[in-house]
């Protein structure tokens, strides 16, 4: 569904991301992993058009979509959950999904049935559809923002760290919402710290780090990999073997 091939992004004259690889197929839930700074959001903004691309490409169901506009990639399906959420607080629930809907906005009845199709997964949604976004709670926030990629009517849906600021319980609930949504149909690339969360839900899974995609296999293969452990916080440099004798 979505291939990525030797993508190079950089800000000025900084490379953030080297020659990055991979693969998702349609029906997948794909985690992709890494430490602060590793280039996990500069890649999602990349998917969605927001950042452009100096070398590589990405192809969406056989289509070359690189460096097309934010606009021209949700209509071809690929919705983005982006970090910190980004919802209108001043807008109501409901004018904030409405946005989300922007493309269909004449299409009255579809974004109706959307609705419809969303509100018994996000039921806050609909309870509080009136009440001023920047009102919600931190939780309700996150599942307005996932509800708001819905109404574009995403086949592939991006999430960048979707746990974030969430306590445990809300986390296992919002992850319980993706696995309903994946066997809707939705496919799902999630950028994740919470690497159990994530990697349970997750077929396989992308280990990024400085930039570069330094591992990838099924996500039992994974949370055995040496490199995973030290990307969760252990520290891979080797010491100087005679680091202390000068003092
Ligand atoms: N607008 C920007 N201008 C310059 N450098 C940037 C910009 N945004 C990000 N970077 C740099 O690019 C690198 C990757 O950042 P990115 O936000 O993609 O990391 P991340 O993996 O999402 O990290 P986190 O887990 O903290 O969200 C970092 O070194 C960051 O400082
Ligand atoms: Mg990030």
């Amino acid at each position: 569904m979505l291939k990525i091939k030797k993508l190079t992004v950089q800000y000025g004259p900084l490379p953030a991301l080297y020659e990055i690889s991979l693969e998702i197929k349609q029906g997948e839930i794909v985690s992709l992993l890494g430490p602060n700074g590793a280039g996990k959001t500069t890649l999602l903004l990349t998917l969605s058009g927001i950042l452009k691309t100096t070398e590589g490409r990405i192809l969406f169901e056989g289509e070359d979509i690189t460096n097309l506009n934010p606009h021209q990639i949700v209509s071809k399906g690929i919705g983005h959950v982006p970090q910190g959420r980004h919802i209108f607080p001043t807008l109501s629930v409901t004018d904030n999904l409405m946005m989300g809907a922007y493309l269909h906005r004449n299409e009255k009845r579809e974004i109706k049935k959307q609705l419809e199709r969303i509100y018994p997964l996000l039921p806050v949604l609909k309870e509080r559809a009136h009440q001023r976004a920047g009102t919600l709670s931190g939780g309700e926030q996150q599942m307005l923002s996932i509800g708001r990629a819905m109404m574009g009517r995403p086949k592939l849906l991006l999430l960048d760290e979707p746990s974030l600021g969430l306590a445990p319980r809300l986390m296992d609930e919002v992850f319980a919402i993706f696995r309903k949504l994946n066997e809707r149909g939705l496919t799902l690339f999630i950028v994740e710290q919470e690497i159990h969360l994530s990697l349970s839900i997750s077929g396989r899974g992308y280990l990024l780090r400085n930039g570069r995609m330094i591992k990838e296999g099924s996500a039992s293969a994974l949370l055995e990999s040496r490199e995973l452990m030290i990307s969760l916080g252990g520290d891979d440099r080797q010491p100087e073997k005679d680091e202390t004798s000068l003092s």
